[in-house]
């Protein structure tokens, strides 16, 4: 049912962890499953240097995560801001479409981190 990328991910997920004094945190939840993701981001001159997450929630959480945090690495936070629950499904070579709903979260995740560090800033964009 899942990718062998999804397995990898969720096997030997990337970025584990928290950041020390981040520049941006963002959390999300889905309400009916009751997953819970935290991305802590490091960012400098917008650029995302570093991506951390926690997240309590099923395989397919766990494995977008790791692949998300993996894809904003090293971009702008204005080209990570453009990344798409469907971007990150397909680099992990597709998800069960009941399982689609976990890669939203992701994609929140890291939104709402950047959104973060935006407003520690006084900055909309
Ligand atoms: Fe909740 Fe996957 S079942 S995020």
């Amino acid at each position: 049912m899942y990718s062998e990328q999804v397995m990898d991910h969720f096997i030997n997920p990337r970025n584990v962890g928290e950041i020390e004094n981040a520049d941006g945190v963002g959390q999300v939840g889905n309400a009916k499953c009751g997953d819970i993701m935290k991305v802590y981001l490091k960012i400098e001159n917008d650029i995302i240097v570093d991506a951390k997450f926690k997240t309590f929630g099923c395989g397919a959480a766990i494995a977008t995560s790791s692949m998300s945090t993996e894809l904003i690495k090293g971009k702008s936070i204005h080209e990570a801001l453009k990344l798409t629950n469907k971007a990150v499904a397909e680099a992990l070579g597709g998800l069960p479409p009941v399982k689609m709903h976990c890669s939203v979260l992701a994609e929140d995740a890291v939104k709402a981190a950047i959104e973060d560090y935006l407003k520690k800033q006084g900055r909309t964009e």
